[in-house]
Order: C-alpha cells, then structure tokens, then sequence
C-alpha cells in the first residue's frame, strides 16, 4: 500500500499585533518591534495543508483536493480571513499570542477530526517570505 502525501494550498489576510500586557511599552517594542504596533497591522497568510494516505483504487485519490479545499475554508480560512487574529476568531484564544506558530497548532486542532479516509500530515503556514512554521501534531 503506497502512502502519499497531498498539500492542499489555501490563502487569507488577516491582522493581528504582538503583545504582552504585563510589560511596558518599551520592552514590547524591545521584543516584537513593528508587530507591537498599536493600531495592528496585516500579512497575507498562505496555508499548507498536508494529509497522508493511499489513493482510492477508483478515482486515485487520497483525498478529493477539491473537498478538502471545502473542509479547509470551512474550518479555518472563511473564519481567518479579513479578521483580527487577536480579537475575532472562535478558535483564537484572547490570551493567546497570535503567532504563526501558534495558529498552526490551532489549525491543526480545526482540522484534524475533519477529515476521512486520510489522515493530517502537516499544517504549514507562511507569514511571510521570510517566516513560516510548520506542525506535525506532536
Ligand atoms: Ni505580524
């Protein structure tokens, strides 16, 4: 049986600020520069989704690209997209920093009792050219 790993790629923009009320102003800035701003700011956020498992004999398929794109805009990209990552998503908790870190953990934890007949590999999310982090669910 050939295990196969398929990437479904989404996309969202969304904005959100690096901060910790605790400390003072300075030291957010110290720790987070710009994404300590104060009247927030934006990245166009690209999501890897990655699932594992062997083609259907009929159709060849791992999973329907198509209907995972569905599960995915559902679960998590209809809710991320043109929000406030720090204020205005069920899934996002207020205490939590909204890093590209964290919402791949989170992403994950959307998906992951989603899917059938295959099963979540990887939640890759890129920030920006520079940044992304990837989950494997450990
Ligand atoms: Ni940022």
């Amino acid at each position: 049986m050939a295990l196969v790993y398929l990437t479904r790629v989404e996309r969202f923009n969304a904005a959100h600020k690096l901060w910790v009320n605790d400390w003072s102003e300075e030291k957010n800035f110290e720790e987070f520069g710009k994404c300590a701003n104060k009247n927030w700011h934006g990245h166009n956020y690209t999501l890897h989704v990655t699932v594992k498992g062997t083609p259907d004999p009929l159709r060849g398929f791992v999973i329907d690209a198509k209907k995972l794109s569905t599960i995915i805009k559902q679960q998590v990209t209809d809710k991320l997209d043109h929000s406030n990552l720090n204020l205005d998503v069920d899934f996002i908790p207020k205490t939590l920093q909204a890093t590209t870190e964290n919402l791949a953990i989170l992403i994950w934890g959307e998906l992951k009792d989603h899917l059938s007949g295959c099963e979540l590999h990887c939640i890759k999310l890129i920030e920006t050219e520079n940044i992304y982090a990837e989950y494997y669910g450990e």
